[in-house]
């Protein structure tokens, strides 16, 4: 590896590839899959019979609708509802619709990362469910936990769906859980779904689907790479490989180089060679049990006041309160 002093690494992308793939066993973050390519293929994944988490969700709120909708609602006052990572909306539309037929008094604020996203959003929502309050946002999930600290005049249901929290590290997600928290109040309330330990090939099946979707979303960063940084991989030398392990937990993806190769980043001014079979590990997808949440909750500062799951007991949603702070 070579680089010369006159590179910028002037964005956090560059320095993240950089340092991603100049380590030993290189690295790099799943959040850059999500370009306009990789939001596209995670809409195809969330189809796909053997990805089973987005039907487990999207029941769980079918079945327990009622009882969701009356553990948010809060007092005359009504609730700010505020869902981050909003995408299409598809699950949530369907507290909406429970929310507005039954006369609830709440503003839904969905925050997502790209425009693309919220303005689609707004503009259905508009059409299908034109009572709802609706005022979106776009941002990252961190910076935009800073405005939550706005939202304290009345109740507040932050929702976070889709086990977006499984892409984290455990340390990150208590990070995360403890910045959520320091934006609640008492009565507040995370909604969070978490994907569950279960059969370690249905996990497997999840993420190695027989039609190659998942493999191309996490050959997307390579394909981003070579467009944004103008590298030359060559995308059919790699595989996409998953593995997971029964004991932690934790699904792992990686793209294994099939043989040995010198990939050249021009903007980075970065030579970078790779070994036959060599690794670039790019995701984790962590599954949980009540055990582990509860753990993850109270090193957050926050305590399960309840959950749901679906036919099959595969994914839950879990509400959660903030600690008491005994110094109160
Ligand atoms: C967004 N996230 C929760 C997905 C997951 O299940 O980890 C991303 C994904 N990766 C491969 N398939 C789906």
């Amino acid at each position: 590896m070579i680089l010369s002093s006159a590179t910028q690494l002037d964005t956090p992308f560059k320095k993240d590839v950089f340092e991603g793939l100049t380590s030993e066993p290189k690295y790099l973050y799943s959040k850059y899959i999500y370009d306009q390519a990789g939001d596209k293929l995670f809409q195809d994944i969330m189809a796909l019979p053997e990805y089973y988490l987005t039907n487990c969700e999207l029941e769980i709120l079918t079945l327990h609708t009622k009882a969701i909708a009356n553990l948010f609602k809060g007092d005359a006052n009504g609730f700010d509802l505020i869902e981050l990572g909003a995408g299409d909306g598809k699950k949530t539309k369907v507290l909406l619709h429970h929310l507005s037929k039954n006369q609830i008094e709440f503003t839904y604020k969905p925050i997502d990362i790209s425009e693309n996203a919220i303005d689609g959003l707004t503009r259905t929502l508009a059409k299908e469910i034109p009572e709802v309050n609706v005022d979106g946002e776009t941002g990252e999930y961190f910076e935009v936990l800073e405005r939550l600290q706005n939202f304290k005049s009345r109740k507040k249901v932050i929702m976070v769906l889709g086990s977006n929290i499984g892409n984290l590290l455990h340390p990150r997600a208590i990070q995360f859980l403890t910045k959520l928290g320091e934006t609640m109040s008492c009565d507040d309330i995370l909604f969070m779904g978490f994907d569950q330990k279960k059969d370690p090939q249905t996990i497997l099946d999840a993420y190695n689907d027989p039609t190659g979707v998942t493999a191309a979303f996490n050959k997307n960063l390579l394909v981003r790479i070579n467009r944004e940084l103008e590298g030359n991989f060559d995308i059919s030398k790699f595989k996409h490989w998953e593995v997971y392990d029964p004991e932690t937990g934790t699904a792992k993806s990686y793209l294994v180089a099939t043989e040995a190769q010198r990939v050249r980043l021009e903007t980075l001014d970065l030579d970078i060679s790779f070994d036959a079979w060599e690794t670039i590990h790019t995701e984790i997808s962590q599954k949980y049990t009540d055990k582990i949440v509860a753990w993850l909750a109270e090193a957050s500062g926050l305590r399960i006041e309840t959950s749901f799951t679906d036919s099959h007991n595969y994914y839950k949603n879990y509400a959660f309160k903030k600690m008491k702070d005994p110094k109160a």
